[in-house]
């Protein structure tokens, strides 16, 4: 069944017709012509094809994208900083070195953004120690499990922290 939706990405109004059992990351990449996502397992399971979705990070290989008419989305590629500068997180990114071939990157980028944004709202992780004082300090265990679903082939995660961290600071 087909059905018309319309989905704000990266800042543009965007409408289409999809059948209901496209995802939103299969809407983005193929009928959008947005490969900022990636598709690395289509499961769920390595956070390649993270959005972030009405402001919270997002699998996008896990969402129907009928479900999400009118929807806010926003890929690596929609990410700017003050200006015509690029993102904090963009500009650390490459000053450390934090990727080889790139592939996890726009995953790893958006989820870092999310979880800049959950970190600072003050909401906890699962190593979080201290769950009364409303604040969290984005130490490098902190920023390794808030990622942890953010998985990349070659093995960056070193240089991915440190480059988080910056911008955490
Ligand atoms: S492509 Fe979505 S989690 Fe791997
Ligand atoms: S930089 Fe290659 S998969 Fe992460």
């Amino acid at each position: 069944m087909d059905v018309d939706i319309a989905l704000h990405v990266d800042g543009q109004e965007r409408r289409l017709t999809v059948d209901t059992r496209t995802t939103l990351l299969d809407a983005l990449r193929e009928r959008l012509g947005n490969t900022s996502p990636k598709k690395g397992c289509d499961h769920g399971q390595c956070g390649a094809c993270t959005v972030l979705l009405d402001g919270e990070r997002a699998l996008s290989c896990l969402a129907l994208a009928v479900a999400y008419q009118g929807a806010h989305v926003v890929t690596a590629a929609g990410l700017v900083g003050a200006g015509d500068e690029p993102h904090p997180v963009h500009s650390a990114f490459i000053a450390h070195d934090a990727f080889q071939c790139g592939y996890c990157t726009p995953g790893q980028i958006v989820s870092a953004v999310g979880m800049l944004a959950e970190a600072d709202a003050g909401r906890p992780s699962a190593v979080t120690g201290d769950l009364t004082s409303g604040t969290v300090a984005l130490d490098d265990g902190e920023i390794a499990e808030r990622m942890s679903g953010n998985l990349c082939r070659c093995a960056a995660y070193a240089n991915i922290r440190t480059a988080i961290a910056e911008v955490a600071r």
